[in-house]
Order: structure tokens, then sequence, then C-alpha cells
């Protein structure tokens, strides 16, 4: 199976002329087994967007190195990594069906215009979008923009998923719905997914595996392992480990998230 992650002493210290550098993370090493869904959760700063950029291959980290499935990934996004961001990142000139298509369309493998049509139709089905297909984003709510952004990334079939607190914009019950929705996409698609978030329920409930990241410099502090099967949902939540999990998990954080909240103008 495809989608095994392996990264390796990675660390960025971003450096500009004039200024002085600044330590993003690092150095961390973790790894995530194909079809696993792992959570990153830390203070905000800590440098949880630069990781999963340098993951990535947007962005070239100061050391250490990033594998997917044996192959080193170096300044160019692996054509088998989706990625999926907090903004909204449709083209609002685009009508849904026309943004789902477009990576098909423009990207590196030419594909049929009759086999598009079959993957943007199946796409729009699965994030319940199927009678926006000729709407606007303008037109459409915050999470249903965020599905379609999801379908854009999902049609393109990869083995690994991406995702920068992806639902952190939407309401409280939209982000369970998306849930839902991201753990059944997860389970059809047999992807691995690397979820940044900075809501430990989120992360506890959407999980096999989540690492707290420490206050800039983020280090990796603590791993925890939930323990749930792959057909799990939102009710989860009213698992009796499910609030153990969170506990052990700010118990670590509040830390983390003092030291963030100190160090940070
Ligand atoms: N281009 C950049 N140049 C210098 N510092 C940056 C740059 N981008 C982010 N940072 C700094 O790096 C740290 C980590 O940022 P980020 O990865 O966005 O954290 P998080 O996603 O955990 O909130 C922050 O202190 C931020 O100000
Ligand atoms: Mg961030």
């Amino acid at each position: 199976m495809a989608g095994h992650l392996a990264v390796k002493e990675l660390r960025l210290i971003y450096s500009s002329e004039g200024q002085a550098d600044v330590h993003a993370f690092g150095p961390v090493s973790f790894s995530v087994a194909p079809g696993e869904f792992v959570s990153i959760v830390g203070p905000s700063g800590c440098g949880k967007s630069s990781l999963l950029e340098c993951v990535s291959g947007l962005m070239r980290p100061s050391s250490g190195e990033v594998y997917l499935d044996g192959q080193l990934i170096v300044d160019q996004v692996h054509p088998d990594v989706g990625m999926v961001f907090q903004q909204d990142a449709s083209f609002p000139w685009l009508t849904v069906a026309d943004n789902i298509a477009f990576g098909l369309r423009y990207g590196r493998d030419h594909v049929p215009a009759k086999k598009i049509r079959f993957l943007v139709e199946e796409a729009l089905e699965q994030v319940g979008l199927t009678e926006f297909a000729n709407h606007y984003p303008s037109q459409l709510s915050g999470g249903m923009r965020q599905r379609v952004s999801m379908a854009r990334t999902l049609v393109m079939r990869p083995q690994l998923l991406l995702l920068d607190e992806p639902f952190a914009s939407l309401d409280l019950q939209t982000r369970l719905l998306m849930g839902e929705e991201l753990l059944q996409l997860w389970r059809q698609s047999g992807a691995s997914v690397l979820l940044i978030t900075h809501s430990l329920e989120e992360a506890v409930m959407l999980s096999d595996r989540v690492l707290v990241m420490s206050a800039r410099p983020g280090l990796l502090r603590h791993e925890l392992v939930t323990g749930w099967s792959r057909d799990r949902h939102t009710d989860i939540t009213t698992h009796p480990d499910f609030s153990a999990h969170v506990n052990a998990l700010w118990a670590v954080l509040r830390d983390e998230a003092i030291t963030a909240m100190r160090t940070q103008a």
C-alpha cells in the first residue's frame, strides 16, 4: 500500500537579510503509515503551517528530509500528494464543476474529457455538491466552498492528504459534519492523512494518532494513540476514552500554550 510518509530530522529557520533568524520548528522526525490518519496539534505560531509546507515540498527545509514511499520530496509537490488549506482556494471565476476539473485538465497527465466528466461527477457526489455543479463559489456557504476544495484535491487521487486547519473558519456544527465527511472520504480513498488543527477535540475525534508540538521552535513533545476503529463517526465523542484523550493532550499542551503566549508579542 502506498502513502507512507517519513519525516527525518526536519528543521526550518527563516532567514532574511537585516532581520533576526526565526527558528520555526525542528528537528522533528515522525512517520505516517499507509492509510493512517495522523493529526498534529500545537500552540499558535509554533511552526505547524511551516512544517506542513516543508513536508509538502512547497518550502525547502533548512535541514532534514521528507520521503513519500521512499522517494525524496524536494522543491516540488509530489503528484501523489494533495493539499487543503484553511483559506478557501477555489477560483471565483470558475463554476464548482470547473474548479474540480481544473487539476485534471491542466495537470501533468493528459486525461480524456469524458473521463474528466466522470471523475468530476463522482467527486461532486462524494462531497454532496451535485446540485451545485454549475454554481460559482460566491454563491456557496463557507462549508460548501471548503467541500469544493476537498473535491478538487480528492479528484487527483492523492495517496497522502495534507490538511492545514481546513475547518478553522467554519462554525461548530459545520466542522463536525465536515469531520464526518473527511472520515468517510479517508475510508473510501485509502489515502494517508496528515491534519493540522488547533482543536484538540477535532484531533482526537478524527485521528488514529495525535502528535503534540511544543511552543516555537516546534518540537514533538508527545504522541497519543486513540485506538479507534476505522469506521468511527463523530459520535466517538461519547466514547468513555474520548475526554481522557483530550485531557491528556491538554495536560501537555497547556504549558506549551502558556509559553507561546508569553513569548509572542
Ligand atoms: N516567511 C516568514 N519569515 C519569517 N518568519 C515567518 C515566516 N512565516 C512564518 N514565520 C514565523 O514562523 C513561526 C511559525 O509560523 P507558522 O508555521 O505559521 O505557525 P503556526 O501554523 O503553528 O501558527 C511564527 O513565529 C511566524 O511568525
Ligand atoms: Mg498555521
